[in-house]
């Protein structure tokens, strides 16, 4: 028998409705405060078998390769802890030293190939998904979601290359693990954790300065009684942190995290507050199914993140991510914003103020950055200036119509931001241009008198960056991600007090990247799909049946190499999983072909 959720456990009169926000109701904590959307137990949680084997759930992700020649790993634990009653309480933390073979590397004029994060898990009881975020100094490293456990016990990892912050591993410091659990006598669920770093090393000096040369956090100092995350809970809260950048930068980059929750968690459903102050209903979230995240730097917009529709390993229907999870919910997607056209203005060794805000947000979206700043060790200052900028506001239209909980919502929306600018180094002047065009549609409906909702949304993003000096393109590289996502839910089969409760979600990223100019060539195409079903049948506001199928198609091709993977999952259980990590076997078809708009 499937496991019971939050929906299940409640047959409101426009049950369908709360199905996404029972769990406010039903949080052990305000919902101002909360982490994530809160779920009723499962029910066959309630006896534990210790001896039946436990369920590894995963993301499909291509496996991060070691570089060609290169050796290792050289594998560092450096964090080992039970997260039992951590909500609200200071992040678990951990003196961090890098490792010696880190420094020995360098002492034999080696370098750093490949940096790899390993978050590895297992629990046991019951237990809601919880977000969590892993720093080190302060930047961040990885934000992700737990697995929600079984009766049996499930285990599950996550890996993420984070080689770009190579200048912050080669420096003491110090890990911090924020995972607010709550464990009380019918949340039993104790996330035991293991966290990793894997190092690879060339026997050759560093290629040219990939990395950067220095990591700034824009995230809150501890002590905290929570992540490092800044917490923005509505339309107009700014949260923002002032510092000042070595005054040699001659290049930087906003690495930024985003994750939305509470009332947010599925923003993208969202009907306007007209409708729900229409129909007084006092359990849904409004404001619409548009949100963006605004990158200020002293109050001037620098960039956007468009986020892609993360569902987290409970978000929806629990039974949809058993044992395959969605897109970017083991490893949230991060978002790099170039700001080296804005140079000119931070090299004055002053503070600068760096702001985040989220248009429409309700509470609550956790954003921090790191700021990645390249240094010319050659000179103490370097000096530049913005030439071109051109930042219109955001265009954002809707058209509603509803008539009680019937209605129709259909929202677009499109950004763009630009902007060139110079900076001058032992390099030369190099000239910088960075640009992000963003559109967004959304048509949002609902049916059957507010029993069944409809919602299907695309975003497309597209970037690039072009860096020339007096002689040459240095670098000019464009990249297109488009996001689809198509969610229907509803319930149907009314009789008495039984009825049947039916959820489908499409999910996927088309993301497509080339690069050129001096530095080399390189590209990547990725296609990865998610598509998942479920139906469940719910009598008394419990849950007497169901099942879930999610079948998921992956595929990337690059010039570091390419990957295929077929999965699809019924009830916790595999049933057909194909792969394949060679470039070889497939000629690209018409839609893999690389190519951009
Ligand atoms: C789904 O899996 C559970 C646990 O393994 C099992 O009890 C249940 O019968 C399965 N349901 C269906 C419809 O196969
Ligand atoms: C529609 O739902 C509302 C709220 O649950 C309920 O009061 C109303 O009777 C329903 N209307 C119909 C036609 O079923
Ligand atoms: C526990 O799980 C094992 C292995 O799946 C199974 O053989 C055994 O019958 C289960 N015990 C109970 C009490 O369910
Ligand atoms: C963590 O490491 C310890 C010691 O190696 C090991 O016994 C335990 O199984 C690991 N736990 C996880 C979840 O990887
Ligand atoms: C928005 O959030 C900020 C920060 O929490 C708070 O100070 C402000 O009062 C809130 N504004 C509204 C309109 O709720
Ligand atoms: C709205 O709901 C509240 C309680 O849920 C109730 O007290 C109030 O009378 C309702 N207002 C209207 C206009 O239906
Ligand atoms: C919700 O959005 C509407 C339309 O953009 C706006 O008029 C209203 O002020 C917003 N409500 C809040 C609480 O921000
Ligand atoms: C929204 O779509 C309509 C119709 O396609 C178009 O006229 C309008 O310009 C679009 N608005 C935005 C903000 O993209
Ligand atoms: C979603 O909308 C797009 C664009 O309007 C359309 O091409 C697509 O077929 C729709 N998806 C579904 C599943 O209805």
């Amino acid at each position: 028998m499937a496991s019971p959720t939050a929906a299940a456990a409640a047959a409101p009169s426009h049950r369908f409705l709360l199905l996404l926000f029972l769990a406010l109701l039903l949080a052990p904590f305000a919902s101002a405060a909360a982490p994530h959307r809160h779920r009723l137990p499962s029910r066959h949680l309630a006896s534990l078998n210790a001896s039946a084997p436990p369920t590894t759930y995963f993301e499909v992700d291509r496996p991060i390769r070691p570089p060609l020649g290169s050796i290792g790993p050289c594998s560092t634990l450096l964090l080992s802890h039970s997260f039992g009653a951590t909500y609200g309480r200071p992040p678990v933390t951990a003196a961090y030293a890098p490792p010696e073979c880190l420094a020995a590397a360098r002492t034999r004029g080696g370098s750093l190939a490949l940096a790899v994060l390993e978050w590895s898990a297992d629990c046991r009881g019951r237990q809601f998904d919880r977000i969590f975020g892993v720093w080190l100094s302060g930047a961040e490293l990885l934000r992700s979601c737990t697995a929600e456990p079984r009766a049996t016990g499930i285990l599950w990892s996550v890996s993420r290359d984070v080689t770009r912050n190579a200048a912050l591993l080669a420096e003491p410091g110090e890990v911090a693990v924020y995972l607010g659990n709550i464990v009380d006598q019918t949340y039993t669920g104790v996330y035991h954790v293991n966290l990793t770093l894997h190092l690879y090393f060339h026997p050759a000096p560093p290629p040219l300065s990939q990395q950067a040369d220095l990591i700034v956090p824009i995230s809150r100092s501890l002590p905290l009684n929570d992540g490092q995350w800044f917490a923005i809970q509505n339309a107009t809260d700014v949260q923002s942190k002032s510092l000042a950048i070595p005054s040699n930068t001659y290049r930087a980059v906003l690495e930024v995290f985003v994750s939305f929750h509470g009332s947010d968690e599925f923003w993208y459903t969202n009907p306007p507050d007209e409708y729900i102050e229409a129909n007084n209903i006092s359990n849904l979230p409004g404001n619409g199914s548009f949100r963006e995240v605004v990158v200020r730097v002293d109050g001037q917009v620098v960039g956007a993140v468009w986020p892609f529709t993360v569902i987290y390993t409970g978000g929806i229907n629990p039974l949809l991510w058993r044992p395959i999870t969605g897109i970017g919910s083991f490893n949230l997607p991060t978002y790099d914003i170039d700001i080296t056209p804005f140079l000119g203005k931070l090299l004055d060794g002053k503070e600068h103020n760096f702001g985040f805000s989220v248009t429409n947000a309700l509470d609550v979206w956790y954003i921090d950055a790191n700021l990645h700043l390249w240094l010319d060790h050659k000179s103490k200052k370097t000096v530049g200036s913005l030439v071109i900028y051109d930042a219109p506001p955001l265009a954002l239209g809707v058209k509603s119509g509803f008539s009680g909980l019937d209605g129709k919502f259909l929202t677009n929306a499109s950004r763009h931001v630009s902007a060139t600018g110079w900076v001058k180094s032992s390099f030369g002047e190099v000239t910088t241009t960075f640009y992000q065009r963003f559109s967004y549609a959304n048509s949002n409906v609902f049916t059957t008198n507010g029993t069944v909702q409809v919602v299907n949304q695309t975003i497309d993003a597209k970037s690039g960056i072009f860096v020339k000096d007096a002689s040459a393109v240095l670098l000019s590289e464009e990249v297109h991600k488009v996001f689809p996502l198509y969610i229907y839910t509803g319930t149907s089969d009314q009789v008495g007090d039984e009825y049947s409760l039916v959820s489908l979600v499409k999910l996927g990223v088309n993301d497509k990247m080339v690069s050129g100019g001096k530095l080399g060539f390189s590209y990547r195409s990725l296609r990865n799909a998610q598509s998942a079903r479920d139906t469940m049948r719910v009598k008394k506001n419990l849950v007497v049946g169901g099942l879930g199928n999610t079948h998921q198609v992956y595929k990337y091709m690059g010039t570091d190499g390419c990957y295929f993977r077929d999965v699809s999952s019924r009830n916790y259980t595999i049933i057909s999983d194909k792969s394949d990590g060679s470039c070889s076997k497939r000629s690209p078809s018409g839609s893999d072909r690389f190519s951009l708009q």
